[in-house]
């Protein structure tokens, strides 16, 4: 073979390489474009400051008891639109308690709250973008007289350099998902962004010495 054909196949054979890594980055580029979606704040988002806002929340500063309801552990990274973990990412999450009562003087669900429970928390993204919260799964509510919402946790996520991101995420296989007005009303393919696999539970689940279900909930943000 002479040098010219030689040098020819061998060009042509980078940049066959070079295209395939190219369409490789494409690929993760395009995976890594599917921000999370936002979602209503709703009318809960906390007013009244609390001594305790760590991101543990079933257990309170100053109280002995346990928050009531299942202990679940809630971890991910927040990540760019390029899939790179952000760090110092302040992750704030609000929720009802076990019986779907907010800690909020508009909220007018009869039912009780429970002291124990530290109804909003924040953690702060580590050099790998990961945060945590343990939690108890949220009750279901009535939002209107035709209007259940299905148990779901608010989370906010704020870092200078980024857009901030106000959403909701929800628990896979609830029976009340596909009727609620807010998660529905995102396109299906956004709906599965904001759905958390909890695995599934069993007779011990509600046990507190059993190790909690843990949701992997990754978060997608856009810098600025
Ligand atoms: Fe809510």
């Amino acid at each position: 073979m002479n040098k010219s054909r030689r040098d020819y196949l061998k060009g042509g054979l980078l940049s066959l390489g070079a295209a395939l890594s190219l369409s490789k980055t494409a690929q993760a580029l395009e995976q890594c474009h599917q921000l999370t979606p936002e979602q209503t704040e709703g009318p809960f988002y906390p007013i009244r400051d609390q001594f305790d806002k760590d991101n543990n929340l079933i257990n309170v500063q100053g109280k002995n008891k346990q928050a009531e309801g299942e202990v679940i552990i809630i971890k991910g990274r927040v990540i760019d639109e390029n899939c790179a973990p952000v760090e110092q990412v302040l992750v704030e999450i609000w929720q009802a308690c076990h019986t779907g009562k907010y800690n909020h003087p508009a909220d007018p669900n009869p039912a009780k709250l429970d002291p124990n429970f530290q109804y909003w928390g924040r953690a702060i993204t580590n050099k790998k973008g990961e945060y945590s919260f343990k939690t108890i799964l949220p009750g279901e509510y009535q939002a209107a007289q035709d209007w259940v919402r299905p148990p779901h946790i608010h989370f906010k996520v704020h870092r200078r350099g980024f857009e901030e991101l106000t959403s909701q995420f929800y628990f896979k296989d609830h029976p009340l998902n596909k009727f609620d007005r807010v998660l529905q009303s995102l396109h299906p393919a956004d709906r599965k962004k904001v759905i958390v696999d909890l695995g599934t539970k069993n007779k011990t689940s509600d046990s507190s010495n059993v190790s909690p279900r843990t949701g992997i909930f990754d978060i997608s943000i856009r810098s600025l």
